[in-house]
Order: structure tokens, then C-alpha cells, then sequence
């Protein structure tokens, strides 16, 4: 996906604005508070309908106006789409994509993905593990086209459980077939997740390494998957529920160990992600741990394990990334990572995908900015970069920026 043009009117001081842009590089330059960080907010609420900045979403619509509109001109496979999403002051939001009003907003988020790459970035490696979650999901979302829907099913059979465990008299709880209905299911879901996420993990760690490599980073990088429970292989090779603590590492898993890697038409790239292969063994071995976790789930009043609790940990030469690394390291790690995914996404699925670098020159020294420059040029992404002088664009390769200039929510013609 390439965003060609993009009209944005009344977000934040951007009263009415348009762009073009480049399939690579784009640089907008301005002042503090001219505007920059609403444009890269417009690109992002055209894609995901929510900004990545904290805050009230109505504080996005410019003061005095009711709704804000975006509306980008985009190119996918060939084929061009007229994008648009609207957001009022009652909170209504509407997605349009070729004149057609969406009822579903994860397709545009498909249509157009879209990465945000700023000064929280590098929570990504310092933060607990909801983020690395999320960006597993996003990943894997991107790439396999039944995740979205797996995913609702797991989130609904979550909810009927907690919903149970709040709900159900203690004395009940061991016979209640609708814990083992919802149970059953939860277990089929987290299964397939799991298996998505795994392969997906499979295809990042190359890329990751390729573009570490390149970035001349100085320790070796590991990303370890933990699904969310904790399952063992007993003597007869059968997967039951284990100790609390002990997670099976996906990285470290001998290929064929969860029965998936040979299921062909999985490997297939025509069909890739179409399918969703379910490894009965896990299926079944949770099913027992959900069932044997009731009473301890009980107490606490929610289910402790499942897909939702997977984790990613990041680690450098053996020890944890966030203990081990300088706080540059960190982001510049960071910053790899979710480039990363953007060309695994175009290695697998041929799509581009839109990076908004804010604030590049405030959390990079100058060789990194010059090393993720040249990463983002060659990665086949699009970027959208900000920064407060013209001097950014020499760090890009000659000839792959256009740089354009903001000044109080006007954007002045490209040059
Ligand atoms: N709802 C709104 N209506 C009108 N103006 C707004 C609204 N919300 C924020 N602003 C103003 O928009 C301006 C642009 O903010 P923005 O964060 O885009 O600037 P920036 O160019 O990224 O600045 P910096 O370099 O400091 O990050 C700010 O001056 C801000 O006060
Ligand atoms: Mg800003």
C-alpha cells in the first residue's frame, strides 16, 4: 500500500492541508507546534480511526469545527483506492473506502498499515509485555487473513469464561458443563492463535537478524515466544498441563514438535494464512489446564492463562533486553523491530506498509538516524518523517526524501 495524496481537514491546527507523497521517503519540516505530529495523527486515524497519541479522541477536531476528515488517495496491487474516515464531536466515525461507507474498520486497517516510529517507541523493549503483545498481533494480523476472526472467536469464549468465574457458586464449579463448553473452546482458539503467532515468529527472527546485521548492532538479539500457559511433553510424548512457570519457548522448539511445520498446504504461499491448522494434542492438553485452573482462576476472578497472556521477551547476548542495553540501544532496537515486521509483511504478502517516524533526530545520534534511514529506504515501506530542520534529509540516500515545510498547519509545495 501506497498512500499517494492525503487532504486533511480539522484535525488538531491542520484546518484544511493537502500532500503529496513519495512512495519512500517523505520529510516534513516545521517548527514546535506547527503542526507535524497532526499530520503523521491524520495518516494514523485514516488507518486505525483512533490517533497514537494519548488523549481525549474529541481533542483531535480543530476547536470551532464539529467533525475532522481525512482522506487519502492510496495504491494497492496496482489498484487505486479513495480512502476516507470521519470522525464528529458525538464520537461518530465512519470509514469510506471507494465511496462505499465500511462497516468493518480492521479492513482498512489491512488495506493500510500503518506503524508509528517516535519518542515511545522504545517502550517496546523497556515496558511490560502488553506491548511486545500487541505487536506480535499486529504482525500476525497483517500477515495471516484469519487471524482477525480467530481472534474474535478467542475473545468471546475469554469473556463467557471470566464472565462464568465471576458468576458461578464455588460449589458448582467442577461439574459445570458450561465452563467445559467455553473451556473447549477457548482451547481451539488459543491453539490456532498460537500456531499463527509461532509461524509468524518463524519468518521475523531472519529478518530481524538481517536488519540488525545491517545496523551494525552490537549484540545478538533473541526473541523468545511464550504462548501464555505453561504445557509439557510427558515420557509417552502426550502434552499435559505443567508447572506454573515453565513456558514452552517457541524459538527454541525443535521444528515439528507442535505438529504444524509439516501440514503443507500451511506452508503453501498461495494459501498462506488462509488456513489455520489446529494441533489437537495442544487443543486437548488445554482444555485439561483451563479445566484444572477453575479453582485458582476462581480466586483471582479472571483466566490467568490462555492466548491473551502470550509474551515475547527480548533478549541481548542471553540477558534481558531492557536490563542489558544502553537506552539508544534500546531504541534503535526498537526501531529495527518494527521495521522488521514492515518488510516481512512485504517479503510474505508483497504489501507496503507506512512508517511515521516522529521526531527521528530527537531520539537517534547521527549515525543510527543515517543507519535507520537508509533501512526504511531500502525496506520497501513508505515513511513519513518529521523534524524541526531541513538537516534530517541528509541522512536519507541521495535522492530518496522529499522534503516539504509546515508552518502553522499550512504545508507549503514540496521542493
Ligand atoms: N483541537 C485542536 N484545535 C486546534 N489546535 C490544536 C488542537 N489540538 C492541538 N492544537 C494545536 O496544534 C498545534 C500543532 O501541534 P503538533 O503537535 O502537531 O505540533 P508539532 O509540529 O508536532 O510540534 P512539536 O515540534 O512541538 O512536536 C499546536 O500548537 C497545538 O496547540
Ligand atoms: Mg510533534
Amino acid at each position: 500500500m501506497i498512500l499517494e495524496r492525503l487532504q486533511i481537514a480539522n484535525v488538531r491546527n491542520l484546518e484544511r492541508v493537502e500532500l503529496d507523497l513519495t512512495d519512500r521517503g517523505n520529510l516534513l519540516v516545521g517548527a514546535n507546534g506547527s503542526g507535524k505530529t497532526s499530520v503523521l495523527e491524520a495518516v494514523h486515524l485514516l488507518s486505525m480511526g483512533r490517533s497514537f497519541r494519548p488523549g481525549r479522541a474529541s481533542g483531535l477536531i480543530r476547536y470551532g469545527a464539529s467533525e475532522c476528515t481525512v482522506f487519502g488517495v492510496a495504491r494497492v496491487d496496482g489498484f487505486q483506492y479513495s480512502i476516507g474516515f470521519t470522525r464528529g464531536r458525538d464520537g461518530a466515525r465512519e470509514f469510506r473506502v471507494n465511496g462505499e461507507s465500511q462497516r468493518l474498520a480492521s479492513e482498512v486497517a489491512r488495506l493500510l498499515p500503518v506503524q508509528v516510529l517516535g519518542p515511545r517507541t522504545v517502550d517496546l523493549i523497556q515496558e511490560g509485555p502488553d506491548l511486545r503483545r500487541r505487536f506480535l498481533n499486529w504482525g500476525v494480523f497483517h500477515v495471516k487473513p484469519a487471524f482477525r476472526a480467530e481472534w474474535a472467536a478467542a475473545e468471546r469464549s475469554l469473556r463467557s469464561r471470566n464472565r462464568l468465574l465471576r458468576e458461578i457458586d464455588g460449589a458448582r464449579i467442577a461439574d459445570s458443563a458450561e465452563f467445559a463448553s467455553w473451556e473447549w473452546q477457548l482451547a481451539q482458539h488459543s491453539a490456532r492463535l498460537d500456531a499463527m503467532r509461532r509461524d509468524y515468529l518463524r519468518g521475523f527472527q531472519p529478518v530481524l537478524d538481517r536488519i540488525l546485521v545491517d545496523l551494525q548492532f552490537p549484540t545478538t538479539i533473541s526473541i523468545e515466544y511464550h504462548p501464555g500457559w505453561t504445557v509439557e511433553v510427558d515420557e509417552a510424548g502426550t502434552m499435559v498441563p505443567g508447572g506454573v512457570g515453565r513456558a514452552v519457548d517457541a524459538a527454541a522448539a525443535p521444528e515439528g514438535e507442535t505438529g504444524l511445520s509439516d501440514t503443507p498446504d500451511y506452508r503453501d504461499p498461495d494459501t498462506r494464512g488462509r488456513t489455520v491448522p489446529l494441533d489437537g494434542r495442544l487443543a486437548e492438553a488445554l482444555t485439561r489446564l483451563f479445566a484444572d485452573c477453575r479453582g485458582a482462576d476462581l480466586q483471582r476472578g479472571y483466566t490467568t492463562m490462555g492466548y491473551h497472556r502470550a509474551e515475547l521477551r527480548v533478549r541481548a547476548d542471553g540477558h534481558p533486553a531492557a536490563d542489558y542495553l544502553s537506552r539508544g540501544q534500546m531504541k534503535v532496537l526498537a526501531w529495527a523491530m518494527m521495521v522488521a515486521q514492515g518488510q516481512l509483511l512485504h517479503e510474505v504478502a508483497g504489501r507496503s506498509s507506512i512508517y511515521l517516524a516522529d521526531e527521528m533526530g530527537a531520539e537517534l545520534d547521527e549515525s543510527n538516524i543515517r543507519g535507520i534511514c537508509h533501512l526504511l529506504t531500502q525496506a520497501n515501506v513508505q515513511c513519513i518523517a518529521t523534524g524541526l530542520d531541513d538537516g534530517l534529509a541528509r541522512s536519507w540516500p541521495e535522492g530518496s526524501i522529499r522534503t516539504s515545510h509546515i508552518e502553522g498547519g499550512i504545508i507549503s509545495p514540496s521542493r
